[in-house]
């Protein structure tokens, strides 16, 4: 494994230039698989020995690698060692590599997941809080973003070992609790409740806002309906309550289709009671400014001036979005004593994160530090065939019904069981790679043709390459008849993938640093490129038995890495397709 090479070339560094072999690790990488004839499989840079201070600065670089190459031996894991620009290159001995990179694992999903690259990431408690989703409000391309993306980073904190807390923090208080508690006493039916909830909830939304603009009285209505609220009044906690539930019910049905789920529902209104407390807390730190139009501020700027300040109370007292944020964060930590916070929403909340984590800091909480926003670009133009998305379930529908479409006009389509449940998932990761492909803080336009091509950078093709593997699998068996035979595996065909294998920890690696997707987007696709290639002109049927087994080995290993990569990504793999 990837890991097993890092180690033995540190090993090595390690006893020339005495010091730990751990120091090494970082600076060696694998080398991309390129078109061009490439013989390294990895590569140490000496820039970066030099900025860990492991090699001194000063003479040349170039003399100071060819000192160091001239240290360097082959042995029975490197067989060749050259020079190239301020880096020295590494080849491994072919069967050796064939032999690691296909050694079987106990538990087959783990490839990649031990690597000591990972012993530099910090461990802990993650909660990662994301989709929030307004009750009775569009949820909007911005919510579905949320959702994929903060999935991948729990499932990615997952797999490389931490404690993750998944939460979704719902929007269901404030005013517009106001307005759809007044709306439903006029136009709300409990029967369209049962049927349709989120429907339902939506129009009567629209309606009494649409009515308020010119009936004062509705708003009127509106106000009284939240002050009952914040006093906590029976028949309107009543009535929130079975409106909270219901939408809660209706929500965990989609995100199961998306298979996302949370282990807390939290929301605005369970911090509400607390805001008067961090008000309270604001005003005896001193930290509390009352300006002349009578609103609560938190002065943030560095000289004391005001040019940058929070408002966290409105002149009549009640509390702001931010306020019940504070509360919220610091409950969290109380409750759950995480390590990091992440929360994932859209970039024009980017000053909102700024704000809460510099309020928690002045505030003393030095832990807010270690809260992270993770923020992204909009979507432009998602649509479905029936207009403007209001609801996640549009979305899906439309992703599951083009697909099935597609499917059907395919001829490379296999007969299967469930021929819909197979295009709500590959529809779904058609979803997400298509938004996982770029810079998340990029914008991008919506494609539901381009996202749905089944080659190029697709969902659909990473699921299609899966497929194919499963189904030769399924009818070649897994190549473990047979003891590996590496001397049948030396091919560049198969060496690419091999290589191309050996970068996976790094991806991971790189991905829990910046947690950006498109690092694991763009390591599958290339995998599944590799693989049609290996497919082609690596047959398994007609081969002798030691050729075929092997290659089925390859096949199986490099199927468990692309599956293992994919759930990650939030996608599950299909079998068939
Ligand atoms: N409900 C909010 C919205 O739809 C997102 C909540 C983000 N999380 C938070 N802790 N403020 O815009």
């Amino acid at each position: 494994m990837a890991c097993f090479f890092r180690r033995s070339i540190a090993s090595k560094l390690s006893r020339i230039l005495h010091q730990p072999e751990d120091v090494f690790i970082s600076a060696l990488s694998a080398v991309p698989v390129s078109n061009k004839k490439q013989t390294a499989d990895f590569r140490l840079s000496i820039v970066t020995l030099v900025k860990d201070g492991i090699l001194t600065s000063n003479g040349n670089l170039q003399s100071q690698t060819e000192a160091l190459l001239n240290e360097l031996k082959q042995d029975s894991v490197v067989e060749e060692i050259s020079i190239g620009p301020g880096v020295i290159n590494f080849r491994l001995h072919r069967k050796l590599l064939v032999q690691k990179m296909l050694e079987p694992l106990g538990k087959e999903d783990s490839f990649g997941l031990n690597s000591e690259l990972f012993n530099r990431l910090e461990k802990g408690k993650t909660l990662v809080e994301f989709s929030s989703p307004n009750i009775a409000k569009k949820f909007h391309a911005g919510h579905l973003r949320s959702t994929m993306i903060g999935n991948f980073i729990a499932n990615l904190k997952r797999s490389l070992g931490n404690d993750v807390i998944r939460m979704n923090y719902l929007g269901d208080w404030g005013m517009q609790f106001g307005m759809l508690g007044a709306g439903f006493e006029q136009y709300g039916s409990q029967e369209k409740l049962k049927e349709n909830p989120l429907q339902h909830l939506f129009d009567v939304y629209v309606q009494v806002n649409r009515e308020a603009e010119i009936n004062k009285d509705i708003r009127h209505a509106a106000r009284v309906f939240f002050r009952h609220l914040e006093h906590h009044e029976v028949k309107a906690m009543a009535l929130w309550q079975q409106l909270r539930e219901i939408s809660v019910k209706e929500y965990q049905q989609v995100y199961k289709r998306l298979g996302v789920h949370y282990d807390i529902y939290s929301g605005e209104s369970f911090h509400q009671g607390q805001t008067q407390e961090v008000v309270q807390q604001l005003h005896n730190l001193g930290l509390l400014k009352i300006t002349e139009k009578g609103t609560g501020v938190v002065d943030l700027s560095p000289c004391g001036d005001m040019s940058s300040y929070s408002t966290v109370l409105c002149s009549d007292g009640t509390s702001l979005y931010i306020t019940r944020d504070i509360a919220a964060a610091i409950d969290r930590k109380e409750k759950y004593t995480f390590h990091e916070m992440i929360y994932v929403t859209d970039k024009s909340q980017d000053n909102h994160f700024h704000q809460l984590f510099q309020v928690l800091l002045t505030m003393g909480h030095s832990w807010a530090q270690r809260c992270r926003h993770v923020s992204f670009g909009l979507v432009q133009g998602m649509k479905t065939r029936c207009g403007e998305v209001i609801f996640l379930e549009d979305v899906l529908d439309e992703a599951r019904a083009r697909m099935l479409h597609n499917m059907s006009q395919s001829m490379t389509t296999k007969e299967m069981e469930n021929p819909e449940d197979t295009a709500e998932k590959v529809g779904i990761s058609a979803l997400i790679v298509q938004d996982f492909k770029g810079p998340l803080e990029s914008d991008y336009k919506f494609d539901w043709d381009r996202m749905l091509q089944a080659k190029g950078d697709t969902g659909v093709f990473l699921q299609y390459t899966h497929a194919r593997l499963c189904s030769l699998l399924h009818m070649q068996g897994n190549g473990q008849e047979l003891e590996l035979d590496p001397s049948v595996l030396l091919e560049p065909r198969t060496i690419s993938i091999l290589q191309h294998l050996l970068c996976y920890d790094e991806v991971l690696y790189r991905s829990a640093q910046d947690l950006q997707p498109k690092h694991l987007v763009n390591f599958l696709t290339k995998l599944c490129r590799l693989v049609a290639l290996a497919l082609r002109e690596l047959p398994v049927k007609g081969s002798p038995p030691n050729v075929a087994q092997a290659r089925l080995q390859l096949f199986n290993r490099t199927r468990s890495v692309l599956a293992n990569g994919m759930r990650i990504l939030g996608i599950t793999p299909v079998d068939k397709m």
